[in-house]
């Protein structure tokens, strides 16, 4: 028998009036990984979260957190999860320290050991003592993550919790995230940002529009994902566009710049072909990464929107 799964949803619709914000989403969270929601704004993410706090009544499906259920355990539900929807509320005329202890008293109370040790965990350590009206977003994020970690989680839930954050923000919500992954917590999180779970987690569900586009380990994704596409800008395009044709290599063109697509050794060979004629080189770049753009066209509507089967491995008709 394998292990209970942290969270297994299944089928779960909600209808706000004639908007389907869930269409029958099944997510299954094994115990230990770090699990990720990613999606456009719209796309469902939160609705998905709330429900799995009680915060919201699925229309249909069926929802257990570690083996239990809303209906068959109540409140009991959410014994060893933690996290927070959307942002973290603090007090902002107390200092972080002192909202921990606040919150730790809804819980029965935490040893001064055990703050220290969470804010420790979250970096705030130095901070503890100033007010979260001077913390910066990030602080506040991190503070809301010490608060989860308080209880002494088995499963951590994160709502975006790198949105609106600066670059340095970012960063260390990751390393925060990938500590705790690797203390054998298991985590879900939602993001609309594609680098951001590829780089934490093992295993996503894509989600648009309330359905699911895409649901596996982030290692098969980056299977079906296509080549990254190099931007080539020259002083003549006419001539390299002739040029990456005759390297065999695809392309397409806007203005003065060419989006090429290939193995990077014919790549390679075509920006000395480009420079061996004489033409003058004025730009390259990378496009996208390639899960990025798989995700775009995973969750971008179009006529002929892309659809991934789940669970099968993507045809190359899925690169179209
Ligand atoms: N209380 C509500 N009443 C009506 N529509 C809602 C409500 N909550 C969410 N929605 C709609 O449901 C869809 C999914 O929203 P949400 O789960 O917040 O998406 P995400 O978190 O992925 O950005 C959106 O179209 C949103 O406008
Ligand atoms: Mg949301």
């Amino acid at each position: 028998m394998s292990e209970v799964l942290a969270v297994d949803a299944a089928d779960l619709t909600k209808t706000y009036g004639a908007l389907t914000a869930l269409d029958r989403i099944s997510i299954q969270v094994a115990q230990g990984e770090v699990y990720g929601i990613l999606g456009p704004n719209g796309a469902g993410k939160t609705t998905f979260l709330r429900m799995l706090f009680g915060l919201l009544r699925p229309d249909s499906g069926t929802l257990e957190v570690f083996g239990r259920s809303w209906q068959s355990h109540g409140i009991g539900v959410l014994e060893g999860v933690a996290g927070f929807i959307e942002s973290p509320r603090f007090y902002p005329g107390l200092t972080g320290r002192k909202n921990l202890q606040l919150l730790a008293g809804l819980d029965g109370g935490a040893t001064a050991a055990r703050v220290d040790e969470v804010l420790d965990a979250v970096d705030l350590t130095e901070r503890q003592g100033s007010k979260v009206s001077g913390y910066s977003f990030g602080m506040r994020q991190r503070l809301g993550v010490a608060a989860s970690l308080l209880r002494n989680p088995s499963l951590l839930v994160l709502d975006e919790p790198a949105n609106g954050l600066d670059p340095a923000g970012i960063r260390d919500m990751r390393a925060l995230v990938k500590r705790l992954a690797s203390s054998g917590l298991t985590v879900l999180l939602s993001s609309h940002d594609m680098g951001e779970v590829e780089h934490i987690c093992d295993d996503v569900t894509i989600m648009r529009t309330g359905s699911v586009v895409y649901h596996g380990s982030i290692t098969a994704l980056r299977e079906q994902a296509p080549a990254q596409a190099h931007r080539i800008t020259t002083t003549d395009a006419d001539a390299a566009e002739e040029l990456t044709r005759a390297r065999g290599l695809d392309v397409t063109r806007t203005d003065n710049t060419l989006a090429v697509r290939g193995p990077q050794d014919r790549i390679d060979a075509l920006l000395a072909d480009i420079i061996g004629a004489g033409i003058a080189l004025r730009g390259l770049s990378l496009d996208e990464t390639p899960l990025e753009a798989l995700f775009f066209m995973l969750t971008e509507p179009a006529p002929d929107a892309v659809t991934v089967d789940v669970d099968t491995p993507a045809t190359s008709g899925a690169h179209q």
